[in-house]
């Protein structure tokens, strides 16, 4: 066992339901198998287990590990594509990248880039939008099985209006989908999620081919994109005659408990509603939106409807990995609305970790409470640098996790675990 002795700041309960942060400036956090087993002030925990060794993280703050709910893995060389909105950017940027992973050598190299990044920002648990090559999804499932890193993703599925090399049918899309999901579900920290592109690429075969591998695959996720953007908005109801961009997946039972929708920046409250009905989430991601021009995201709104929202990098729209980054961007966006939720960094943190987890129903993951996996993040800045000036002159611990949001940058983060193993890059 260890006991690992920091400055830990978490948040277990929910501030958007009046939850506070959660911080202890000389804390003790004993690990056994990859567990928290207990929690104290340093000195308690070390009097209960003088035997154990101690590993001291002097300065900085020990946080959970961040959880990113959208995040596309063949698009780590395509961050910074900046000028475009959604689909002249998926058709001059993103696709073309994509398109390079019929290639499964090109693939393994993407999957350890991606694995790479997500961990080289303190990012221990994401749900990935996948490839639409099932052998490019087989590399990104072995890649995160090595590296241990919780994933969930799946093979990306789509019959129309992108290029013909993306595109599949509803046989093929079913069929693949539980091959993959039959050889990784559920093994050690992976699971399986379908993963329609969006419904502008869907027929509603496909669509109800996923459905179906949806509800033959025990504990699966359902992941896709919804309402991003104007022009995408009102072509998708046109195609399916009048149904809302929501309603198209309602319609092949794609919405539930472990369903996470990306963007929502332009709902109309119907849709919310049904969000809300079905306990679906929403991945807010913030970069993204403001770099493709998509909107502003009415978080307000999904707050009043009871829709659960978490963060997303939406990388390689969103502008990196770095999903505090994201945090204050959302920050942001929110400052700019007339009715925008003031965020506090409670707020920000319990986005980028607790409901994070939460929207992917990883019990025992999210904040450094007794019980929960050791996955977590030490952010520690250089001595000389603004964030490290900043921290030591901080009154008090919202004001010094504001500052890491303002501040922090990948190379402030010192080391990383998942599951009680070091797994920093
Ligand atoms: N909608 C469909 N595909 C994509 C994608 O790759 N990125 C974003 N931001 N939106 C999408
Ligand atoms: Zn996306």
């Amino acid at each position: 066992m260890t006991i690992y002795r920091a400055t830990v700041i978490d948040t277990p309960d929910d501030p958007f339901a009046g939850g506070v942060l959660r911080c202890d400036q000389d804390a003790g956090l004993l690990v056994r198998q990859g567990q928290i087993v207990a929690r104290g002030p340093f000195s308690d925990v070390r009097a209960l287990h003088p035997h154990e060794e101690v590993r001291t993280l002097e300065g900085g703050m020990l946080i959970p590990g961040l959880v990113d709910t959208h995040v596309h893995y063949p698009q780590v060389r395509a961050i910074g594509g900046l000028g475009k909105p959604l689909l002249q950017w998926l058709e001059h940027t993103a696709l073309p990248e994509e398109a390079r992973l019929a290639d499964s050598g090109h693939a393994r190299t993407l999957a350890q880039e991606f694995i790479g990044s997500l961990l080289g920002v303190g990012t221990t648990s994401a749900l990935v939008f996948g490839s639409h090559f099932p052998g490019a999804v087989d590399a990104l499932f072995t890649e995160a099985d090595h590296a241990g890193v919780r994933i969930t993703t799946g093979l990306v599925v789509s019959d129309r209006l992108l290029r013909p090399d993306l595109l599949t049918t509803p046989e093929s899309a079913y069929g693949e989908s539980v091959s993959l999901a039959q050889r990784w579900h559920g093994r050690g920290r992976l699971r399986y999620a379908v993963t329609p592109r969006f419904s502008f690429s869907c027929s509603d075969a496909v669509l109800a081919a996923c459905g179906a591998a949806f509800a033959d695959i025990d504990g699966a996720f359902v992941t896709s994109h919804v309402n991003e953007n104007p022009v995408e908005v009102s072509q998708v109801r046109q195609m399916f005659g009048g149904t809302s961009y929501v309603g198209t997946y309602d319609a092949h039972g794609l919405l539930s408990r472990r369903s996470v929708l990306a963007h929502n920046v332009h709902p109309t409250d119907a849709e919310l509603a049904t969000l809300a009905a079905r306990n679906a989430t929403v991945a807010h991601c913030p970069t993204s939106n403001a770099a493709l021009g998509s909107g502003l995201f009415p978080l307000r709104r999904h707050l009043d409807a009871g829709v659960r929202v978490a963060m997303g990098s939406d990388v390689g729209a969103g502008t990196g990995f770095n999903l505090l980054k994201e945090g204050l961007q959302a920050y942001f966006m929110q400052q700019l609305q007339p009715d925008g939720v003031p965020l506090t960094p409670a707020h920000l943190l319990h986005l980028v970790t607790t409901a994070g987890a939460d929207a992917l129903a990883l019990d025992g993951v999210g904040h450094l409470g007794e019980g929960m996996a050791f996955d977590a993040v030490w952010v520690r800045p250089p001595p000389l640098s603004s964030l490290a000036i900043n921290l030591r002159h901080a009154a008090d611990p919202d004001e010094a996790l504001a500052k890491v949001f303002a501040l922090s940058t990948p190379a402030d983060v010192e080391r990383v675990w998942v599951g009680g193993v070091d797994v920093t890059r």
